[in-house]
């Protein structure tokens, strides 16, 4: 049964890449429903942010890139990210632009402000050198929202324009893997203030600040994507190095007290702000197995450094890329990618994904 499901789901998925690719994802000559997308997170969304910041949190060397049309990047994968896909699929034209290099009419179609290490707290990540926090993500759209504004003519207009934007947040993970489960280094004290219920608590009441402050920008239309997977990393598996086989569950079951605390933020924004739509993106959802044509689930396709997990420089990746769920002993391929864009982007194909609606779903919705 369950295979099949797979099976059905892969048939789809293909199906909906030839109707993607024919139709440009939207029906027949209309425009399409989201002129505009602003991104929020941390590796997993990074395009470029942190390749000029003092860190090695960045991915801006070959192998990285392998699979991308325009090369190396600084996305932490071989090809596109999830986030990348999900702008095709809605049909925007061309990547968002990263805030770090973003220049003139460009900021009409968007901004990514993600950065790789990054978190909601401001201290996390920071051992491996500086990145773009969440406050600053905010703030850096809070410029962009202001050229808006001078370019469009006005704040009326700009708030026209804005609310029809689609603001994707993908961030937490950091967190926990380079705040909360690092006790021993002297930035990071949660894990001695904080049981894993009061963290998740934290960390949901200061993102939903933000949140707030993105309402206050103009955004309407909000897609939050909780934690993935982060004890089934072939980084984390090693790091924990229990002895045993197998995913941290302790990391996984932390991940999940997160995440279901933002789907709850999620349901109750939405009883709160009726001008506004968010939806909720489950990242666990769904198994990525042979059935989907992954073969090897739990070990880096690059050479991974064993003190960060990220791909040593211009070391050879493995060639069957398709056939991999992780590129470094981090970050997922771009064959994941696609799965992970395709299923939060359409939830016919996989229905428990999405809440309360798909991103698709939410790209049509008409904001009044
Ligand atoms: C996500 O989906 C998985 C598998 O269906 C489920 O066990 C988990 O509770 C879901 N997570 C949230 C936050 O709803
Ligand atoms: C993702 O899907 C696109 C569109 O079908 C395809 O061109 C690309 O090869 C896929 N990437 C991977 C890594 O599967």
């Amino acid at each position: 049964m369950a295979f099949e499901t797979r099976t059905w789901l892969v048939l789809h998925v293909l199906v909906l890449f030839v109707t993607c690719f024919m139709q440009h994802c939207f029906v027949n000559g209309q425009t399409p429903p989201v002129p505009c997308l602003f991104v929020f997170g941390d590796s997993l969304s990074d395009n470029g942010n942190s390749n000029n910041l003092l860190t090695n949190a960045k991915a801006n060397y070959v192998p990285y890139g392998v699979d991308f049309p325009r090369g190396t990047t600084g996305r932490f994968t071989n090809g596109r990210t999830a986030i990348d896909i999900i702008g095709e699929l809605l049909g925007i034209s061309d990547f968002i632009p990263p805030f770090a290099n973003i220049v003139g009419s460009d900021i009409l179609k968007g901004a990514n402000y993600a950065s790789g290490a990054a978190g909601i707290r401001a201290e996390t990540g920071k051992h491996m050198g500086a990145n773009i926090e969440m406050g600053l993500q905010v703030a850096n759209h809070r410029v962009i929202v202001s050229q808006i504004v001078a370019r469009l003519g006005g704040l009326p207009q700009a708030q026209q324009y804005l609310k029809q934007c689609l603001y994707y947040v993908n961030i937490g993970s950091n967190d926990y893997i380079n705040n909360y489960y690092l006790p021993r280094h002297p930035l990071y004290t949660t894990s001695r203030n904080y049981n894993p219920e009061e963290y998740a608590q934290v960390l949901i009441n200061q993102a939903s600040g933000y949140l707030q402050d993105l309402r206050e920008s103009g955004a309407r239309k909000f897609v939050l994507v909780g934690i993935g997977q982060i004890g089934c990393t072939p980084f984390s598996i090693a790091k924990a190095n229990q002895g045993t086989q197998g995913c941290v569950e302790k990391y996984n079951a932390d991940a999940l007290i997160f995440s279901l605390k933002l789907r709850s933020l999620v349901d109750q924004l939405n009883g709160i702000n009726l001008d506004s739509k968010y939806i909720f993106v489950n990242s666990t959802a769904g198994s990525i197995d042979s059935s989907l044509g992954f073969t090897v689930l739990d070990k880096a396709c690059c050479l991974p450094r064993s003190s960060d997990g990220m791909c040593v420089p211009n070391s050879r990746p493995c060639l069957n890329r398709n056939e991999y769920v992780f590129y470094d002993a981090i970050h997922p391929t771009s064959a994941v990618n696609n799965l992970t864009a395709l299923t939060s982007y359409d939830s016919t194909l996989a229905p428990e994904t999405t809440s309360p609606m798909d991103i698709k779903r939410l790209a049509m919705l008409n904001i009044s």
